[in-house]
Formats: structure tokens, sequence, C-alpha cells
């Protein structure tokens, strides 16, 4: 887990921004969900089998003996929500951000707490729906400031077509068994699908001789996702089709898609989605949606070199001689703030030259000063940082005049107007 603050969390700041822009122009809601649920309901939702539950998960008891867990991804809670609080005849277009927690071993783009931008579409299948979902995946992306992405999609059949699948790979690994890591060789029993997200050279190797998952699966299946190409070849995005694709949670259907980066090694997913359907609250609840995990989405903007580190820009410094100065100066900062402009105050006594100090590392572009002579005559003392030029001004006049020296062309049209 990592501490985040000054100009990196500017950045994130600045993301988070471009990704509500986003959301604003495709309709969609916010919800906020807590970061602890019962275990249960991972359990349920994500697959009993699959290994963020099996391995990954930080659950422990509460006081009274139940279950609880901190949420490894934002889906299972959003559709929780959806249940209890939504009716079932709504279509719903929401998206959320935020920390997500993984019992996993930490390297790069590996974290234990680490942060998603999300969205869940919850409607019907249907692969106009799914194409929404994967253009607004691409505008996420693309608002960021991420150029040099991977969109690759397969599908994973209807719920129906989830035996022959399962029997079909069966079948074809029964003969490589003993090749198998131990891991997969389990995985052959309990979840067969597993063994395609494998990572070992060996498994890899036999994955790689596979038949397309899609060759099991029913005409309805296959014509599904062949719409789902046809409507995102209109829109322009392009993708590649990814055969044996299978994502790690149990719960998709139809449409599943993975964005990689060529700048992040070994994790290289900065985001992954699907159509999905569960069943909850005696409701059975289907959508499609995708996470964008932050920090690898963070190391690939640095790796384009457009991951610029964001400083919070401060415009103005308020330097006092005297306590009474100091006070008045509060005032000042108060009519400032109220007209947009960033200002700071030093928050302890301190000497002129100390408060210039400061002025000057703040990056602000003037220094406002005013001592016991200057409350007097009713004026203020400002100074231009970078030239050291300095003129006195009448107190009803500095808002005016603060406001020509930080945007003179500004002042130019209004002089015009
Ligand atoms: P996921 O593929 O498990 O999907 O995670 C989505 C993204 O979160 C990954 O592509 C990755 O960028 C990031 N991520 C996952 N684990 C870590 C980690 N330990 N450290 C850093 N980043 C990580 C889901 O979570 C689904 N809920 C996505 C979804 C939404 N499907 C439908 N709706």
């Amino acid at each position: 887990m990592q501490d985040l603050a000054g100009p990196e969390a500017g950045l994130w700041r600045r993301i988070e921004r471009s990704f509500v822009e986003v959301c604003r122009r495709y309709g969609l809601e916010e919800v906020r969900t807590p970061v602890i649920e019962y275990r249960d309901l991972f359990c349920h939702s994500l697959g009993e089998s699959t290994e963020v539950v099996q391995k990954e998960m930080y659950s422990f008891p509460d006081a009274a003996g139940r279950q609880l867990a901190l949420r490894p991804e934002g889906t299972a809670g959003v559709l929780r929500y959806v249940a209890e609080s939504r009716p079932a005849t709504e279509d719903l277009r929401l998206f959320y951000y935020g920390p997500m927690f993984r019992r996993e071993r930490p390297q790069a783009g590996r974290r234990r707490q680490f942060h998603q931008l999300g969205v869940e579409l919850i409607c019907a299948a249907d692969p106009v729906a799914d194409a929404e979902c994967v253009a607004l995946q691409v505008d996420t992306l693309r608002a960021a400031g991420l150029s040099n992405f991977v969109l690759r999609i397969n599908t994973r059949g209807d719920i129906g077509d989830m035996n022959r699948v399962t029997e079909g790979l069966r079948q074809e690994l029964r003969p490589f068994l003993s090749e198998l890591c131990p891991d997969c060789r389990r995985r052959y029993e309990t979840n067969v699908l597993r063994i395609l997200d494998c990572k070992r050279d060996g498994c890899r190797r036999i994955v790689g001789q596979l038949p397309d998952l899609s060759t099991y699966m029913s005409g309805a299946s296959r014509s599904y996702i062949e719409q789902v190409y046809t409507v995102l070849g209109r829109l322009g995005i392009a993708f590649h089709v990814e055969p044996r694709l299978v994502r790690g949670l149990d719960y998709y259907v139809h449409t599943i898609w993975e964005v990689t980066h060529p700048g992040l090694g070994a994790q290289d997913a900065v985001s992954g989605g699907g159509r999905y359907v569960v069943q909850m609250g005696g409701r059975r609840i289907e959508g499609v949606g995708f996470a964008v995990g932050m920090e690898r989405l963070v190391i690939a903007l640095q790796r384009e070199g457009s991951g610029m580190p964001e400083r919070t820009e401060i415009q103005v410094w308020l330097a006092a001689v005297g306590e009474e100065a100091r006070a008045a100066n509060l005032q000042l900062a108060g009519q400032l703030r109220a007209a947009g402009i960033a200002c700071s105050v030093p928050l302890r006594f301190q000497s002129l030259k100390a408060q210039m100090r400061a002025a000057a590392k703040s990056g602000a572009k003037l220094a406002l000063i005013r001592g016991d002579e200057e409350l007097q005559r009713g004026t203020i003392r400002l100074r231009e940082l970078d030239s050291g030029r300095e003129r006195e001004v009448p107190g009803g006049r500095i808002l005016e005049t603060v406001r020509e020296v930080l945007a003179p062309e500004a002042g130019t049209l209004d002089n015009a107007d």
C-alpha cells in the first residue's frame, strides 16, 4: 500500500476529473459503496473458485462473528446496491471510483491497495449496449491522455454454453494433464477456464494449441459477439479478437475484454471488463462494465511521457509585518478566494524576509505586503515576484489590480468591452 501526495496526487486528481467528465457526457450517475461488505457477496458473485476469492481477499470476522471482507473489486458492491435500492425494470448507467484491496505479491503495477475507475451499465444482454460500454472504455483512457493501448476482446458465450465449453476444454487438455503445473491440475477439476489464465510457460504452450472457445458455443452466442464486432467497426474502434481470453471472474458472459499497454511489463492490463449476470436479492441482475486500474494507468501515461505531475498552483502570497496586518490579510485572502484567486497566508509569525523566501518557493506570481504603515494609509504593497517590481496600491483597487497582473490579456479585453 502506498501514500500519495503532492504533485503526483495532482496528476491523479486530473485523471479523476477527466473520468468524471467522460461519464457526464455518457449520462452516467455516480455511486459510492462501502469498502467493507459481507464476504459472501464476493464468494457468490465473483465465484468461489476464483483466484481473487481463494487467495487474495482480506477477510475477517466482526465482533458478532459475521465474515466481512475488504472489497477486492467494485462490481459486486454496485450490484448489491442495485438489488437493494433500484427497481428491476430500470436500466442504469453508473460509475464509481475508489480503493480496492487484494492480497497479492506487490510489484510494479500490482498493489495490495489499488484504485479503480469503474463503470456498470445495468441492462439486458444486447450487443449495442456492449459496444457502447467499450466505446466508453476507450474514451476514458483517451481522455486521461493515453494513446498507445491495445483492446483485446473475446466471448465467454451464454450461461448455456458454459458446460459445453468446460467439457470441450477438459477433453482437449486431458492428454496434457501430467504436463500442467500443480495449480492447473487442480483447476482442471475445479474451474478449467482458469487454466487459460495461467502465466507459466509450460501451461501457456499447451493453452496456445487449444481451439477458440467460441467453437464450443451456440450459433446465437457466436452471432452476438459478431454483432459487437460489427458495431465497434462502425464506431472506428480498433480491437484484436483474442480467442483464448477468459478473464478471472466467474460472473462474465458474452463480451469480455482487456486493455493492455506495452509500457507496463508483466502486469500489462490497464483495464478489464465485460458483460455479466448474477443472482442477487432474488433477482437476476445483468449488465456490462469495466474497471481501469489507476496505478497502472499512471505508469502507462508516464511511459508515454504524458503523466506529468501537477503542482497545486498558488497565485498570490500574502505577507504581513505585525499581528494586526496578519489578521487583516485573512480578510483580504477571503476576498481574493471569493473571486477565484488561489492565495496563501503564512501559518505562523515570521520575519518579512522568511515570508518572502516562502513566497518565492510557493511559485506565486505576486506577493501582497502590509505592515502598520500601509494599514494606516489604507494601502497594500504589490510585488511581482519574477521582476521584483513593486508598487503601492489603494486597498479599494487591490482586487482589480491583482486580476490585471495575473491575467493581463483578460484585463485588456475587459477594458475593450
Ligand atoms: P479486474 O480485471 O480484476 O476486473 O481488474 C480491473 C483492473 O484493475 C485491472 O485491469 C488492473 O488494471 C487493476 N488491478 C487489479 N488488481 C490490481 C492490483 N493488485 N494492483 C493494481 N491494479 C490492479 C475487475 O475488477 C472487474 N470488476 C471489472 C469489471 C467491471 N467487469 C465488469 N464490470
